[in-house]
């Protein structure tokens, strides 16, 4: 018997369909893996947050490095950004993602260790990344850091190497740095991902005779991002959401993984939105081990070529 015209066509367009797609699933995922996870981008912005008639001063802001021993390329890209001669690089953290990671980190900041820094710590610098399914990333706020108790990554080596260095731990901290001829202060806490930021260690009115005040957090919490912009600091940094990690072309990041709304989930921003103060969330240079993709969200660095409040 003769098999209905239609039904021929269907099973023909099903067979053509299921491998294209299957085609085009893993040319996705190959291109995500391994073009764009190295396609690193440096993002640029002119700030007016400096008191008026002061030089400009160059911030370079790093973030969410995930740094495992074998990545050459970011460790070079990273290297690399020295050129770039910052007055002062901030650092927001999960720099680290397995336990030999500290002297590949310290070897990719090289010069740039030189320079004033100043950081903080994020979950993934204590507690090694855990395998799961990666489309957890897009099912919220993880919980699972909640329940482990004991870290096992040497994020007291990291923060000790990079104090050696000369760079502000701020993790729960306040510090003061003369960077480009300016008084800068500067105030951060640990990661509130983990629960372990304690504002209070650092609350107060940041000195208003200062030429510049900087707060610095892993998680942009936007209960965090209220505190620091009531307390008068003028510019904010923060990393942790991978800039959403996975996007959808035209619609941008699915999930922010923290408190922060989707259209802030990177880039510079205000805060408030009608706010003095001025946010900058790094999209981040890395990706858990366990989740080895970027789409749509190219890992990137930011230069903020700060100048005076009247030059705009
Ligand atoms: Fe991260």
């Amino acid at each position: 018997m003769a098999r209905p015209a239609s039904w021929h066509h269907g099973t023909v367009r099903l067979r053509t369909l299921i491998p294209a797609t299957a085609a085009l699933s893993a040319a996705a995922v190959g291109y995500a893996a391994v073009i764009e996870r190295n396609w690193f981008v440096l993002r640029r912005h002119e700030v007016p947050a400096l008191p008026p008639g002061s030089a400009p001063l160059r911030v370079l802001h790093i973030s969410d490095t995930h740094l495992t021993p074998g990545r050459k390329r970011l460790m070079s890209w990273v290297r690399a950004l020295d050129e770039l001669d910052p007055h002062l690089v901030i650092n927001t953290g999960d720099s680290i993602s397995h336990p030999r990671a500290v002297q590949p980190f310290l070897d990719s900041l090289g010069p740039l260790l030189d320079r004033p820094g100043a950081f903080v710590l994020g979950s993934n610098d204590m507690y090694a990344p855990e395998p799961h399914n990666p489309a957890r990333y897009l099912m919220g706020p993880s919980s699972r850091w909640r329940i482990r108790k004991e870290p096992d990554l040497p994020w007291e080596k990291l923060c000790d190497d990079l104090t050696a260095a000369g760079w502000l731990d701020l993790n729960n901290q306040r510090g003061r740095l003369t960077v480009g001829g300016l008084d800068v202060v500067l105030a951060g806490v640990h990661d509130a991902h983990i629960k372990h930021d304690r504002y209070e260690k650092v609350a107060g009115q940041a000195d208003p005779a200062a030429d510049l005040r900087v707060g610095v957090m892993h998680s942009p919490e936007p209960r965090l991002l209220d505190q620091f912009a009531a307390d008068g600091y003028d510019l904010l940094f923060a990393g942790h959401t991978h800039g959403g990690q996975l996007c959808l072309p035209f619609y941008g990041a699915l999930v922010t993984n923290c408190g922060i709304e989707r259209e802030r989930v990177r880039g510079l921003h205000r805060h408030p939105a009608d706010g003095p103060a001025w946010m900058n969330v790094s999209g981040g240079l890395g990706t858990s081990p366990w989740a080895p993709v970027r789409f749509s969200c190219r890992p990137e660095a930011s230069l903020l070529t700060l100048v005076p409040r009247d030059s705009r």
